[in-house]
């Protein structure tokens, strides 16, 4: 693991968007998996300026979104399909784009058509990532298999009240997703992970510092041969001086 410490939430989002820059100027045909939820808002966003301003081409990217939320209709405002289409998609021209279908009526079948669908376009050349407070990836829970593929998930209570908040209180929050699985993610060539703020400071704590274990779904980032971790001075608060 590569660990960047950057001042704060603005540095964390400049350096994922020179990153993501980067890796696209030196590859054709790059394949990407995007995080949805607070932590790269402003990253989108400078993405985006970027790209009204000529600078970067998105033309020949791939876009797979990490999750979905089970039963959510994806012109929902809440959902991660409107969510990634409003921050990011409807703005840039990319070669394809895709989220998982949180509607479909087959779920375990719409899970294995995402995974082939990543084998398809030659799986991914790179994956963002958030964490969340309970050290998730993607929707991968406490006590998901390291083993897991692109899978529907019980969110757990941590989950549901951190994401809660931002619902508005006639919307039943959902309490499954989809989400791609642990081995789909360690399959990325590489893999950059944002965080901000002091509610990740423990996750990220125990993803850098503690054991390997699925208790810890972000922990299994210890064993990826390509990650970069991004974190700003509160998100680093626990981490002492050992990183
Ligand atoms: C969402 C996702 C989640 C979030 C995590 C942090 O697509 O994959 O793992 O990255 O829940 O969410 P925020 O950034 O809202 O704190």
């Amino acid at each position: 693991m590569n660990i960047l410490r950057v001042r704060d939430y603005a540095s964390v989002s400049e350096k994922a968007k020179n990153i993501v820059l980067d890796r696209i100027s030196d590859f054709s045909d790059t394949t990407i998996a995007l995080p949805t939820g607070n932590t790269p808002d402003m990253m989108y966003s400078l993405l985006v300026k970027e790209y009204q301003s000529g600078k970067v081409d998105f033309s020949d990217v791939v876009i797979f979104n990490l999750d979905e939320y089970v039963g959510m209709d994806p012109e929902n405002p809440y959902s991660y399909n409107y969510y990634i289409h409003n921050r990011f998609l409807k703005h840039v021209k990319t070669e394809r784009s895709y989220v998982p279908n949180g509607l479909a009526e087959d779920l375990d079948r719409e899970c294995e058509a995402y995974e082939d669908k990543i084998k398809e376009e030659g799986n991914l050349d790179l994956a963002l990532l958030g964490i969340g407070r309970n050290g998730h990836i993607g929707f991968n829970e406490p006590g998901t298999s390291f083993d897991s593929l692109t899978h529907v998930t019980d969110l757990s209570e941590d989950t549901m009240e951190a994401n809660a908040r931002f619902f508005p209180r006639d919307l039943d929050f959902p309490e499954k997703a989809i989400t791609m699985g642990l081995k789909t993610i360690m399959g990325a060539r590489e893999i950059i992970l944002l965080a901000s703020g002091n509610e990740k400071a423990n996750a990220i704590r125990e993803m850098i510092l503690g054991e390997v274990t699925e208790n810890l779904p972000a922990s299994i980032l210890q064993t990826h041969k390509n990650c970069n971790v991004i974190i700003d001075g509160d998100a680093a608060s626990l981490l002492g001086n050992s990183t």
